[in-house]
């Protein structure tokens, strides 16, 4: 059943790190957030604008994703979007009132999608930080998406146009990998379930778009610095148009920074495209992904 509610961003990831610390030295020193606070949980927040916060981190044994929280247009959205994953029997629960207020959030529902059992959450209000942000490596253009390596992109991707309010932007020729706009979230993609590299379910990266060549330019020499390593690029998407570089945290959590996302009108979009999949149009640079580590990409918790 066709969703009714309206998306407007990708609100923030909520990751499971095995030494918050050390992720906490890498998102603030190589990636360039603002710590946000800590929460009475132990949780850690982390920011790149105004909102209370982009990333959630949490201490854990092993490192793990653990949700998406998307933000919608309004309160009512909210509402049309309980009403509706009631209705498709995904059982929505509204998060206890002392959580919410813990993640800066008016009021939020979870729902376990059916294809991967990967936790979503959905809010309308988040608080608003009137104090900039201090770090100052980069400029945040505020945009952010994720990717997921699922076992079968194309159910996924069906599931996800038909129950969940996302529209297909482009895919690759035989469904491995697909670019799905939250809509009317105007950024060509702010989700993509890939194929690969692995068959198993595996975190496949986030990504913060930035506002100028030069943040891309200066994170590539930074990461020298850090011993950072590069997972794909400096390169271009032919899809999206986008400039990327991709590089890794200290748990093979995937991290990219992407310039110039092609946008999408809400109404008169063109058609999705059937990108040819072979290796020669994989990139518009040449970049080639780094596949060494694929064994080591963190998993998905699932309920
Ligand atoms: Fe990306």
């Amino acid at each position: 059943m066709a969703a009714d509610f309206r998306y407007r961003r990708l609100g923030y990831l909520s990751l499971n790190v095995s030494d918050l610390e050390k992720t906490t030295a890498f998102l603030t020193d190589v990636y360039g957030m603002d710590v946000a606070g800590d929460a009475e949980d132990g949780s850690r927040f982390f920011r790149i604008g105004h909102w209370h916060h982009d990333i959630v981190l949490k201490q854990a044994e092993t490192p793990s994703f653990g949700r998406s929280s998307w933000e919608l247009e309004t309160e009512e959205d909210v509402d049309k979007a309980m009403a509706h994953y009631q209705k498709i029997g995904l059982a929505p629960q509204l998060i206890p009132q002392d959580e919410a207020a813990m993640l800066g959030l008016e009021r939020a529902f979870r729902i376990v999608e059916p294809k991967l059992n990967t936790v979503w959450e959905y809010y309308a209000r988040m608080s608003y930080t009137s104090a900039p942000p201090t770090n100052g490596l980069t400029n945040f253009e505020g945009g952010k998406h994720y990717g997921l390596v699922v076992p079968d992109c194309k159910s996924l991707t069906e599931y996800m146009v038909e129950n969940m309010g996302f529209m297909v932007s482009d895919y690759l020729e035989g469904w491995r990998a697909s670019l799905l706009r939250a809509f009317p979230n105007p950024n060509h993609h702010s989700f993509a379930p890939l194929q690969f590299p692995s068959p198993k379910p595996t975190f496949h990266h986030v990504a913060f778009m930035v506002k100028e060549i030069d943040d891309i330019g200066k994170l590539f020499n930074r990461i020298k610095r850090f011993n950072v390593e590069i997972q794909f690029g400096i390169g271009r998407h032919p899809t999206s148009g986008s400039i990327h570089l991709y590089i890794y945290d200290p748990d093979y959590f995937v991290w990219e920074y992407t310039l110039g996302m092609e946008q999408f009108p809400e109404e008169g979009a063109r058609e999705p495209r059937r990108m040819s999949a072979d290796p020669s149009n994989f990139d518009l640079w040449d970049a080639v992904p780094d596949t060494k580590h694929a064994a080591k990409f963190p998993g998905l918790v699932t309920s």
